[in-house]
């Protein structure tokens, strides 16, 4: 059962792995949901908490680290700052972004580790683990890869397989071999210290079971993993790089990364609290606070099984009340990845859109993972900003105020007779910021933005049903009730839009000139006194040109013609050249009517990147043939150069102009072409066999 009426909330963020920049996937699936629901409590004046920071710890780090040839610490801090950065400009309002190698989080971490080895809850196992001894080190989580046992994905990590999803352990990897030497790895006993998941499995059970309101998502993935039956876990590895265990003769140990992770929400909390004078621990430990964990879907089991474990055993804490786990965005109809550059990275996104977090935030929130898997495209983007923020959002706050300048001095008017029509818009703006509320409270945040935006639109509506332009000279009073409630509804639009738009609120609130009001005031049609005069107005949103909008599509296909040449490039090296294409007869071959010719002009196809019009003097005849060479050739440098011609290729229509033939040209592997010609200068026309 949740929370009834809770006292004060504690909101996590997961602790994302400092090595690497952050994307727009962690922003959908993870930190604007957390954000929006945040400013949300805080516009309620609720007692809340919002805890993040990075991970510090774990293979992820000391890999990217060997891979930048730097250290595990100069990786963390160098991506601390990035991450932390980031998540500020793009108005994620965490209360501390703080870090897990923070000497205070080791204690803390190790303290609670201390306290279940008291309590006798960890079993001491020596077993037989991967160990490369060429690089004298175990090959715990990712340092050994191999093949998938269950989808024979040849490039699975030992700790997991990203391309189906399963969770591995190392010894279940087929061929493995070590990520330090590309070794065989050979087994060696060591002694670790496990968590009896497999014994807490009916207590865990209990707690999931009492949580059915959970999402769909996450509640069935839970289900799932108890189905199959908990196993006993080890909470430590042998790497250095870590939290070291606090046990005797335990050199070279540390926690696993997912002990001490977790735990950082803990010790983050308790930095928060300590730095104001506060006490922490009813933020942790009281019966009364809500504790929501905001994660993506890769780390439900661990908030939902693991931590709640290490909770109960320890004793004294809280547990979540919810883990609103989001699925995964897609760009473009493929998986983001880091690796491939597939992505679209937020300080990249900051310099293409300075000062337009809004859109973003506007965009992912409205197309955001909640229930599937969702995709985000530069074309759905420029859609929600045209169509929808400058369209309703922007227009009707840019009419309202634009006639109030005009015809009232920039003051607002008071209101006169009310009619139907005027009750309608006083009833939305009543309801509106209870359903907005009340879809906010469940966690359906697209649907809550979906209902800012239908305040906003009955507001346009208002507005084109009214046309108080029309009624200026005719019916002045009637203009004022217009304007105050159209000013009224704004000035409501701003309470409610600001867990969402936080930069877009305040901009609005100035326009009004009004501090920006808390989620009580929202429902009111007095937020506005009259003859309060209002600030000079101007567009809450601009629209986004085509021209924008194909110079992000031109960088991701960039990146993928980029990635396909390292592909292209790899399997060239990799593989012996074989024939691709199926064996033709010499008949065949015999049908192509290939001539030498000379290019005699050479010109840009307009509208086009690509194209190229070329005039050949054939040796028969002069004639245009078209062709895509103009990224790799400019036309004086071709003019005057004998090429191959596909003579006898049926004429095509290309943007319009008919070609009649095709240039021969080589690819190279990375993608560059060239000209097929003669080694020696031909008449125009000789043939090519
Ligand atoms: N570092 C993990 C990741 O990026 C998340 C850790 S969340 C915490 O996937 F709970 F452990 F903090
Ligand atoms: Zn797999």
């Amino acid at each position: 059962m949740p929370i009834q009426n809770p006292q004060r909330y504690t909101v996590t963020a997961a602790l994302i792995y400092a090595n690497g920049p952050i994307h727009i996937g962690h922003l959908a699936g993870c930190y604007l949901p957390a954000d929006i629901y945040v400013r949300y409590l805080r516009s309620r004046e609720r007692d809340v908490v919002f805890i993040s920071g990075t991970d510090e710890h774990g293979v992820p780090i000391t890999i990217k680290a060997r891979n930048e040839g730097v250290t595990p610490q100069e990786v963390v801090d160098k991506y601390y700052v990035q991450i932390r950065d980031s998540f500020r400009d793009f108005g994620i309002s965490f209360d501390i972004y703080s870090r897990t190698t923070k000497p205070a989080h080791h204690q803390v971490s190790q303290d609670f580790f201390t306290t279940l080895y008291d309590k006798g809850v960890f079993e001491e196992k020596v077993t037989e683990q991967y160990y490369d001894s060429t690089a004298k080190q175990f090959l715990a989580d990712r340092y050994s890869v191999g093949t998938c046992p269950n989808c024979a994905n040849p490039n699975a990590y030992g700790d997991q397989c990203e391309k189906c999803g399963t969770s591995l352990s190392p010894e279940e990897l087929i061929n493995p071999h070590s990520t330090l030497s590309g070794e065989p790895p050979v087994k060696r006993e060591t002694k670790n210290w496990y968590l009896p998941l497999d014994k807490l499995q009916p207590a865990i059970k209990g707690y999931v079971d009492s949580h059915p309101e959970w999402k769909p998502n996450v509640f069935g993935q839970c289900q799932s993993w108890l189905n199959q039956g908990l196993h006993s876990r080890a909470m430590t590895r042998d790497l250095d790089w870590g939290v070291k265990v606090p046990l005797a003769d335990t050199e070279g140990k540390v926690l696993y990364v997912w002990f001490d992770a977790p735990i950082g929400y803990i010790t983050f909390t308790k930095e928060l609290l300590e730095s104001r004078g506060q006490d922490w621990e009813p933020y942790w430990k009281d019966g009364q606070t809500k504790l929501v964990h905001f994660i993506g879907k890769d780390n439900i089991v661990f908030h939902c099984i693991i931590f709640p474990a290490m909770m109960m055993e320890h004793g004294g804490f809280t547990l979540a009340d919810n883990v609103p786990a989001n699925e995964f965005m897609n760009l473009e109809g493929n998986k983001i990845s880091t690796s491939r550059n597939w992505a679209v990275w937020l300080h990249e996104y900051l310099q293409d859109f300075p000062g337009k977090q809004d859109i973003l935030r506007y965009a992912l929130c409205a197309n955001a993972p909640e229930t599937k898997d969702s995709d985000f495209s530069w074309k759905d983007f420029q859609a929600r900003n045209n169509n929808e923020l400058v369209a309703i959002l922007g227009n009707f706050i840019n009419r309202a105020a634009v006639l109030t300048h005009k015809h009232f001095a920039g003051k607002v008017p008071a209101r006169n007779q009310l009619y139907d029509i005027d009750l309608g818009v006083i009833e939305n703006i009543r309801q509106f910021p209870a359903q907005i509320a009340g879809s906010l409270e469940a966690y359906r945040f697209r649907e809550a933005l979906s209902y800012v935006m239908d305040l906003a639109r009955v507001g346009n509506k208002y507005l084109a049903d009214t046309e108080p332009w029309k009624l200026v000279t005719g019916d002045p009073a009637r203009v004022q009730t217009i304007l105050n409630l159209s000013l009224q509804l704004a000035a409501n639009l701003a309470i409610v839009m600001e867990p969402f738009l936080p930069f877009s609120a305040e901009r609005l609130a100035g326009m009004l000139n009004i501090p920006l009001g808390k989620w009580k005031e929202a429902g009111r049609i007095d937020l506005l006194a009259d003859d309060h005069r209002l600030n000079e107005s101007f567009h809450l949103f601009t629209p986004i040109e085509d021209a924008t909008i194909e110079a992000q599509g031109q960088k991701l296909l960039n990146t993928k013609k980029t990635n396909e040449a390292a592909a292209h490039a790899t399997n060239v090296q990799n593989t012996p050249v074989t024939s691709a294409k199926p064996e033709v007869t010499f008949d065949d071959f015999g049908k192509m009517d290939i001539r030498v010719a000379t290019i005699l002009a050479a010109e840009a196809v307009p509208k086009t990147k690509k194209l190229l019009k070329l005039t050949l003097d054939t040796g028969m005849d002069k004639r245009t043939v078209v062709s895509g060479i103009a990224e790799h050739y400019q036309p004086d440098q071709i003019i005057g150069q004998q090429v191959c011609l596909l003579a006898n290729l049926a004429p095509r229509d290309i943007k319009g102009i008919i070609s009649q033939g095709m240039i021969l040209m080589a690819e190279n592997t990375d993608g560059s072409l060239a000209f097929v010609r003669p080694e020696k200068i031909i008449t125009n026309g000789g043939t090519v066999k």
